[in-house]
């Protein structure tokens, strides 16, 4: 049952703490800073010398900020649209590690890229939330998420297990292919031990139920972010516009000027996403929307609320690693995307036209 929550979404949402810990348990020594995935022993991954990740929708966006993870760790690594990998470079080796991250395991792109993948001779693995799913059987080895049961059409507490699924997954590759354990380790476990109670500080003091009850009925609604705050403003805009049918795009900071620009007014609120320091320079392309009247909404670090105080409202963020602050953000957007849903009295549930899982292509 939905436990006295309006929809399963919602639930979903306040489970999170919990379903974190379930993905971390067993598998981190923050104490000795290790690692260690059931099936997967050191040096499991040694031979890999790069790494196609391949997912849709809400997975698509978990495997960027693995792609994205990997690289600053030295390993080659993309995320491929599932549905696009026909035309991605073949891996062509044993050495290359093709990544499905599918929640159901039952996504039929997703399936397809896992068996080119596996027609090429590469090594497959598949992080999924469903023992015994298709997937699981299409790919030498898996990694499961430990989210429970998801009932909720759009996806909402398997995408922060993806991501940190993902993210330990990705030290232990790192660590085989580079003989040595990466520097920040150290910090970024320590930070993930006290995810789940952050996560349930942005649930206890979140503010987007008043900032969907401000912005709810205007006439699109924009997502931006650099680098890896990208995946989360995209993983925004894509939860917004399933679950409240209101027209959302996320896309680059960056992008900004080159385009979608032309589209700004006082009717597209314009959310930024910011994890970390190094995200300030999304501020200037915030300050320029804002300048065409557009509302804008800053998810940052609650440590950067003072330089952000040009913003229109502002949805903080526990103190953590820059690496793992997307997860806290994108839960701050599912509770603004969820209260604009409500709002427009729309079946959060049970998005029109979609389906959990998607079996044909
Ligand atoms: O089961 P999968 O993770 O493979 O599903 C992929 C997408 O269909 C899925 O993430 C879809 O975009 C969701 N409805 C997002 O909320």
């Amino acid at each position: 049952g939905k436990a006295g929550y309006p929809h399963f979404m919602l639930k979903e949402i306040y489970e999170q703490p919990e379903s974190l810990r379930q993905t971390i348990h067993g598998r981190v020594d923050s104490i000795n800073s290790t690692i260690e995935l059931e099936d997967f022993e050191d040096g499991a991954f040694t031979d890999v010398d790069h790494v196609q990740f391949v997912s849709m929708g809400t997975s698509n966006h978990a495997a960027m900020y693995a792609a994205a993870h990997l690289t600053e760790l030295g390993i080659p690594a993309d995320a491929y649209m599932a549905g696009e990998y026909a035309e991605a470079p073949r891996p062509t080796t044993e050495n290359s590690l093709v990544i499905a991250v599918t929640q159901s395991g039952e996504t039929a792109d997703t399936l397809n890229a896992i068996r080119r993948a596996n027609n090429a001779g590469a090594r497959t693995l598949a992080v999924t939330n469903t023992v015994g799913s298709s997937v699981t059987r299409e790919c030498d080895e898996s990694l499961f998420i430990r989210a429970g049961p998801e009932i909720g059409v759009a996806a909402s507490k398997t995408f922060t297990s993806q991501v940190i699924a993902l993210t330990l997954l990705s030290e232990c590759i790192a660590e085989d292919v580079n003989e040595t354990t990466n520097p920040g380790r150290r910090a970024m476990l320590g930070e993930l031990a006290d995810l789940p109670g952050d996560i349930q500080q942005v649930l206890d003091e979140t503010p987007a139920e008043e900032i969907a009850d401000a912005l709810f009925g205007c006439k699109s609604y924009f997502f931006l972010g650099r680098g890896s705050a990208r995946a989360a403003a995209l993983e925004g805009a894509l939860k917004l516009k399933e679950i409240s049918y209101e027209h959302a795009e996320g896309f680059a900071a960056s992008e900004l000027k080159h385009g979608p620009l032309a589209l700004v007014t006082e009717e597209t609120p314009v959310f930024g996403v910011i994890t970390g320091e190094d995200d300030l320079k999304t501020v200037s392309n915030l300050k320029e929307v804002q300048a065409r009247g557009a509302p804008v909404i800053v998810v940052a670090p609650a440590s950067l609320e003072r330089d952000l105080e040009f913003a229109d409202y502002f949805l903080p963020i526990p103190e953590t690693h820059s690496s793992i602050a997307g997860v806290l953000a994108n839960i701050q957007l599912q509770l603004v995307s969820y209260h604009i849903a409500d709002q427009l009295g729309r079946p959060i549930d049970k998005p029109r036209n979609l389906a959990k899982s998607v079996t044909v292509e």
